[in-house]
This record gives C-alpha cells, sequence and structure tokens, in this order.
C-alpha cells in the first residue's frame, strides 16, 4: 500500500512538472508571437500598370534624426517653432497621397547618424511612411547613414528587412536568362548595390520580362586619398558587376519577349540611383540645365569612369542623385541625364526660403496594337514642399526614337 502511495506521488509531481513546462512554453511562445515580426512583403516582381506608367518618387537626404526633438535647420525665423524631423514625414506622407507613386526610391542621407541616437528607431520613423503606405521601396545609403549606432553592412541589412523593402545589402549573381540560381555576391565595394527589375504590364506579351532596370549603388561615405580627406566613389568591382548585369540583358535576345523588336539596342533602359553625385557634374555648370545650381558639387577627387561605364553599358539613360541640397537639376552628359533630388529633410541643410522637395520619375509605355510594349518616354518634374506642393520643372529625359 505504501508504495503505491509513494508512486501515485510520484506520478502527481511528474503530472505537474509536465503541466508546468507546457504552462510556461505556450506562455513564452505566446509572448514570441507579440515580439516576432514577419517582414510584410509587397507583389512582386515590380510591374508597370494597367495604364502603361510607372512612377517612381525619388527622396533625397531626408537627414532623420530621433523625430519630435530634433529641429529643423535653414528655414525662416518664423518657420523655426513647430518645426521638425515630424515635418519631414507630413512631407512624405503628402507626396505619397498627391503623387500615388508605384515605388520609392531613397537615395541616401536617410538618416543623419550624428543626430540619432539609436539608427534602428530613426530608420524606423524615417521610412515610416514608405512602410504604411504598403508601396515597395528602396534605399542606397549616403556618407552620413552610419554615423550612429550600426555600420554600413548592418544598416542595409536593417533596411532589407523592414515592411515592403526590396532593398538588398548585396546583389544577386546569376542574370535573367537563369533566374533559378541566384547566389549573393559579397565580394563588392559597399553595401546596397542590386538591380531590380521592373515587369511588363499585365496581361501584355513582356509581362513577364524586365522592360526597365533600376541599378542601385553604394557610393560610399568618406575616404583619405593621398593623404587628403575626399568623399567616397563607386568602386571598380561595383561598376565590373553592374556591367556584367547589364550584358546580362543583351543575352535575352534569343528569348521572345526580349525580341529585336522590343529593344532594338538589345537591352532594356536603365535608371541608377546613388548618393555621392561624379566628378564630371561640376561641368554642368557651364552647360545648359533644368534646375537650379547653388552649390558646388561634393564629389570625390578620384574619378572611376562611372561616366565612361554608364555610356559603354548603353542602357543607363538617366541617374538619380542626392547629397548637395540645394541643387536639384538636371543636366546632360553625354547622352545620359544625371538628376538631384533636392533636399527633402528638414534637418538637412538647405536655403530658408527655397522649399523642400522631392523627384518624380515617370516611366511610360509605347502602345503597339492593342497592348503595351516597351518604354517610349522618360519623364520627370519635382514637387515642392510648399502649401500646393507646387509641380515645377516638368522635362522629358528620354525617348525611344
Ligand atoms: C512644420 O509642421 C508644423 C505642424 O504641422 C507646421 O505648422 C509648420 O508650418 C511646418 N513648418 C514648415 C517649415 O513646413
Ligand atoms: C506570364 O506568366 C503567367 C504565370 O506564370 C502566365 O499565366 C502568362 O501566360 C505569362 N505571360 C506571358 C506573356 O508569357
Ligand atoms: C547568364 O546566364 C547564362 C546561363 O547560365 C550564361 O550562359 C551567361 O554567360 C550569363 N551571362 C552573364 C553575363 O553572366
Amino acid at each position: 500500500m505504501k508504495s503505491l502511495n509513494s508512486k501515485w506521488k510520484h506520478s502527481f509531481l511528474y503530472f505537474l512538472i509536465i503541466h508546468l513546462i507546457l504552462y510556461l512554453l505556450h506562455h513564452k511562445l505566446a509572448l514570441d508571437n507579440q515580439t516576432v515580426r514577419i517582414k510584410k512583403s509587397p507583389d512582386l516582381p515590380l510591374r508597370f500598370r494597367h495604364d502603361g506608367t510607372f512612377k517612381i518618387l525619388q527622396v533625397a537626404d531626408m537627414h532623420f534624426g530621433n523625430g519630435v526633438v530634433t529641429r529643423c535647420r535653414d528655414v525662416l525665423a518664423t518657420q523655426f517653432d513647430f518645426c521638425s524631423d515630424l515635418n519631414t514625414t507630413r512631407f512624405l506622407k503628402r507626396m505619397i497621397e498627391a503623387e500615388k507613386p508605384d515605388f520609392i526610391a531613397f537615395t541616401g542621407d536617410n538618416i543623419f547618424g550624428s543626430s540619432s541616437a539609436d539608427a534602428a528607431e530613426s530608420l524606423l520613423e524615417a521610412f515610416g511612411p514608405a512602410m504604411e503606405s504598403g508601396l515597395p521601396w528602396a534605399a542606397v545609403l549616403g556618407n552620413h547613414d552610419q554615423e550612429s549606432s550600426m555600420d554600413r553592412e548592418e544598416l542595409m541589412t536593417f533596411i532589407s528587412l523592414m515592411d515592403y523593402s526590396v532593398s538588398q545589402t548585396n546583389p544577386s549573381a546569376g542574370n535573367a536568362s537563369n533566374p533559378g540560381n541566384r547566389e549573393m555576391i559579397t565580394n563588392i565595394d559597399g553595401f546596397g548595390n542590386y538591380n531590380l527589375e521592373v515587369y511588363g504590364a499585365p496581361g501584355s506579351h513582356l509581362a513577364n520580362s524586365s522592360i526597365l532596370n533600376l541599378y542601385f549603388l553604394d557610393s560610399g561615405d568618406r575616404e583619405v586619398v593621398q593623404e587628403m580627406r575626399t568623399y567616397g566613389w563607386i568602386k571598380k568591382s561595383q561598376l565590373h558587376w553592374l556591367r556584367g548585369v547589364s550584358e546580362g540583358f543583351k543575352g535575352q535576345k534569343k528569348d521572345f519577349s526580349y525580341s529585336e523588336e522590343a529593344f532594338p539596342s538589345g537591352k532594356p533602359p536603365a535608371l541608377a540611383f546613388f548618393h555621392i553625385p561624379i566628378p564630371e557634374i561640376r561641368q554642368l555648370y557651364h552647360q545648359k540645365i533644368v534646375g537650379q545650381f547653388q552649390e558646388a558639387v561634393a564629389c570625390s577627387s578620384v574619378n572611376s569612369g562611372v561616366l565612361q561605364s554608364f555610356v559603354s553599358m548603353g542602357d543607363v539613360k538617366a541617374v538619380f542623385m542626392g547629397h548637395d541640397h540645394t541643387n536639384d537639376f538636371c543636366g546632360y552628359l553625354d547622352g545620359i541625364w544625371f538628376c538631384y533630388g533636392g533636399g527633402f529633410g528638414y534637418h538637412g541643410y538647405g536655403r530658408a526660403g527655397w522649399s523642400r522637395r522631392a523627384r518624380i520619375i515617370l516611366v511610360e509605355l509605347e502602345k503597339g496594337g492593342k497592348e503595351w510594349m516597351r518604354v517610349e518616354r522618360i519623364k520627370t518634374w519635382k514637387r515642392l514642399d510648399d502649401q500646393k506642393l507646387s509641380k515645377t520643372d516638368e522635362q522629358v529625359l528620354w525617348n525611344s526614337r
């Protein structure tokens, strides 16, 4: 009898322990469900709309700090009170609402590291309106993003994991002719080099083919060259990778959807996005430009041959940069348009009385018979953060014929 009793006691204890474990496990899992979030992804691939257009909002230099406590720079004395990073957030929301873009491209200095207490917090707040919009968006880094609590690799990794972000830390290997076999390329300078393909309009015979490429490049932060401090630049390894990607699309000609008729040059047109302007932009001071040239081009002392590479690739039709906040012009160099976004963020330097601004890029398809075909035209304009979001400097950047 005694032994039976103790056996019963044992099983009772055993039963209790099992339940305690199950309870804790369940409780813990329940807690984890609240903290572990799975990234929300946009519908991919990126593609043109039913109306044959694809619209990009370029946001340059948000310079986000810590939100409401981070004051505006270079606004009129009368605007200084009640002006903070929240004005940058409000501008982004208004732009998304007014233009209803298909995609948002952030061209660096998204956060102003030296004013940011915690890089993750600043990124979450800066990109908040993009994440809330549910639109696909992508970013590259400027020279200031890493001045807070994350290095450039950590920043790009974090950005690539944010809701609806299609940013990548490193590019994928392979090309459009073998899409099944894509591995990360890591032997390349910088973080945030990648290509995004934009597919043709739904229902068209180019619906499953990239007819527009978006090239993102990391132009670095700062470097020391012969004991002189200078800005970063796009390195040979990055240009080598990009030429490979671009050549890969030429191989597509055999494919029905990449027929000669669709792309006489053998490659779909491409747009490039990076932060620091290339040295040739200085030449534009003496040429006809659309927009304003109000400050010296703060580029690197090193010319790594970006312009030459783009010219020889032949597919890049326009380039979108940031960095110099009070330059907002487009200028033409060797057959390629180079456009500044113009400063967007209120904590970034600017000009009091000269509105913060954003650039829109509209890509339109050609109609062949009843269906949408290849890219016909690339247009751009800007909007100012004034009461009416005034539209300015509309121009055509490229025409297929
Ligand atoms: C910043 O936002 C506040 C609140 O919405 C507004 O009153 C103020 O005019 C804005 N400042 C600027 C410079 O846009
Ligand atoms: C594109 O892919 C979809 C789904 O795989 C298919 O149903 C459609 O026929 C394809 N369209 C063309 C033009 O290849
Ligand atoms: C693209 O992929 C095909 C198939 O694997 C390969 O033969 C070709 O060399 C690749 N092109 C480039 C530029 O990497």
